[in-house]
């Protein structure tokens, strides 16, 4: 028969359902198809390039200081802690044999994924570690180049492909999280990056190359 506890189960799924990485749709430019001219510098290919080997070169650096300012037992315990295998990141299966095309929308899906996670991960280390100074300047840096590289990957997709709209999956909010989940979250995210913007900067850098 029912037990009392049957009306629970569909608040307890609610839950379940909404802990769940969120799905969106992001418009890349705001109405029902590409803008005209305007939308691209004449340089946007090599600023691309620049913004890739950027975020790059800086990626190790901005996880071992992120680790460092988390203290124990994330120092000692990084593997075990910040091991990404249980979090959400965007599959970033495209190749240098991959069609450009592929390879632009898979890149703007990783970098809408990072823009957001770096949102959570800046609020919270600036609730948790206010006095991290170089810390933040480095979310901040490596936030600032990712929205320029949206904004580039927006205009090359529109202009070659006339492609205005990508569905991206977004991580879990860390919001309301405990202070020990915000900071692990945060270096599983990280990590998780360092081992993928390699390999998005071996596959996107030879499909920008000049030509
Ligand atoms: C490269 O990616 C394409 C899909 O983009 C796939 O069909 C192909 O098998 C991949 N090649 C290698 C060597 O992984
Ligand atoms: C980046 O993330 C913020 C939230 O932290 C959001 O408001 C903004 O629209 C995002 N920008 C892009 C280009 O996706
Ligand atoms: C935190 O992450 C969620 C899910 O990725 C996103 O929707 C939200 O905008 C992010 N918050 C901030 C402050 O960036
Ligand atoms: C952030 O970017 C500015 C301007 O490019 C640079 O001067 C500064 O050294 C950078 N800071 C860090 C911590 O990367
Ligand atoms: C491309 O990146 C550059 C350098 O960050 C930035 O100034 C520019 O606004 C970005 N967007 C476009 C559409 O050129
Ligand atoms: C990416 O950065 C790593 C570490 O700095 C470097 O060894 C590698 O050559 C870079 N890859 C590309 C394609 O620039």
């Amino acid at each position: 028969g029912l037990s009392p506890h049957t009306g629970v189960v569909p608040f307890v799924a609610l839950l379940l359902l909404q802990r769940r990485p969120v799905a969106g749709r992001a418009l890349l430019v705001t109405g029902s198809g590409c803008p005209g001219h305007g939308l691209c510098r004449s340089n946007v290919q090599e600023q691309t390039r620049r913004q890739v080997a950027v975020l790059n070169a800086t990626a190790q650096e901005l996880f071992s200081l992120y680790l460092k300012c988390q203290g124990e037992p994330f120092s000692s315990e990084t593997d075990k802690l910040c091991n990404p295998a249980g979090i959400f990141f965007p599959a970033f299966r495209v190749n240098r044999t991959s069609e450009r095309k592929e390879v632009m929308v898979a890149m703007y899906k990783l970098f809408a994924f990072l823009n957001a996670s770096l949102g959570n991960i800046t609020r919270d280390q600036e609730e948790l570690n206010p006095m991290a100074k170089e810390l933040l300047e480095r979310l901040h840096n490596t936030t600032k180049t990712t929205r320029g590289l949206i904004s580039n990957l927006t205009c090359l997709l529109c202009k070659n492909y006339n492609i205005f709209q990508v569905d991206v999956r977004y991580g879990d909010s860390s919001k309301g999280k405990s202070a020990f989940k915000k900071k692990q979250q945060g270096c599983q995210v990280l990590r998780k990056y360092v081992q993928v913007i390699g390999q998005a900067a071996r596959v996107l850098l030879p499909h920008l190359s000049p030509s």
